[in-house]
């Protein structure tokens, strides 16, 4: 039989010639860790729904800083689980508050030798579980809510927050926390803007995991984005990056891999994803089930959104993807005899 010799199997058959030709590459530092630090616990507590993923006590995850450090991972992002919830959510910007007090003794036990990032939202602090105060009938009020989430973006700065990370979805977010922080003089302090997230159906464990319960069986719609919307999501990036965001995100990661495409091709700031609670889910319990090669699965997700065109991953995978690429674990499909393994890039 004759065909064009386009044979694109030579480049596939040793793993030395395809690592040469890998148009995508994974490093600790392309990894954003998720911290969850709650209020008054001892010990860190396990999350049920997400599998070796904890509640941190603010000790514990100042280890848990440190070796992910060690292992080049040197961003993370501090979500807070607070003792007292109220309907305003006050313990988002109290000085005193959780993630406050963990960004004053991260920046004081790490320097700059890791990015702290602030998610900055108040449904972890609000008794209703919405991302914003509620109006007279029961929704939440977006402007009012842009005066709270002001006071929050300065209160994580004065803690020593490095980049805020708005994740609630009102409008004019950025650019109302872009002039507080500017006008309380942090104007060198970045804003990752949380542009196209979605109201998704992956976001159950991370509920868990905050003890966030929406209150009457609500839900985000009224203000997170519509998944059957693409084009909307262009136009929720176009607006954030006018109000003065720095970098942007889509969320969640793999069910929205087009949309990180769509925004790689129009704009030219650091892209973002977040690989969700439930999208880590999934693969743990196929893993545990023994249906699936969970550390490869793992590997291949995260590859996925970097090949789609996001240069950072917010993951709960980020501490066994940093091992695997140290050779602390036998994460890799390792090919049988490689001369060379593959060197992660380290990070001082
Ligand atoms: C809101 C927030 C959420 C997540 C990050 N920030 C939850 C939500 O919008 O309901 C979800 C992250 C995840 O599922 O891993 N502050």
């Amino acid at each position: 039989m004759s065909f064009p010799e386009r044979r694109l199997r030579r480049l596939r058959r040793t793993e030395a010639l395809r690592r040469i030709v890998a148009e995508t590459t994974i490093t600790p530092a392309d990894l954003i860790a998720p911290l969850f630090i709650r209020e008054g616990i001892d010990e860190p507590q396990p999350i049920h729904s997400l599998p070796g993923v904890m509640q941190h006590t603010l000790d514990s995850a100042l280890t848990e800083m440190d070796e992910l450090r060690q292992l080049g991972v040197t961003a993370v992002i501090f979500f807070g689980v607070p003792l007292e919830k109220d309907p305003e959510g006050s313990g988002a910007w109290d000085p005193n508050g959780i993630v406050q007090v963990a960004l004053r003794r991260a920046r004081e036990r790490f320097g700059d030798s890791m990015v702290l990032i602030a998610d900055l939202c108040v449904d972890e602090y609000t008794s209703h579980g919405h991302c914003g105060v509620l109006d007279g009938k029961g929704s939440v009020d977006n402007d009012a809510t842009l005066e709270i989430y002001q006071r929050i973006a300065v209160a994580q700065a004065e803690a020593g927050a490095d980049i805020v990370a708005p994740s609630g979805m009102m409008d004019g977010q950025v650019a109302a926390i872009r002039a507080a922080l500017d006008g309380a003089g942090f104007g060198d302090i970045p804003i990752l803007a949380y542009a196209a997230k979605y109201a998704s159906s992956f976001y159950g464990p991370f509920r868990d995991a905050v003890d966030v319960t929406i209150a009457d069986g609500g839900d985000r719609r009224g203000y997170q984005q519509d998944p059957r919307n693409g084009r909307e999501a262009m136009e929720e990036i176009q607006a954030d990056l006018a109000e003065g965001a720095d970098l942007i995100m889509v969320k969640p990661a793999i069910p929205y891999l087009d949309i990180i495409l769509r925004a790689r091709l129009e704009t030219n700031v650091p892209i973002a994803a977040y690989h969700v609670s439930g999208e880590y889910a999934m693969l743990k319990a196929a893993e545990a089930n023994g249906w699936i090669d969970g550390p490869a699965a793992a590997l291949e997700s995260l590859i996925s959104i970097k090949r789609a065109g996001a240069d950072l991953i917010l993951t709960y995978l980020a501490r066994a993807i940093a091992e695997s690429l140290h050779g602390v674990r036998p994460a890799l499909p390792a090919p049988p005899k490689a001369i060379d393994p593959p060197t992660p890039e380290l990070e001082p």
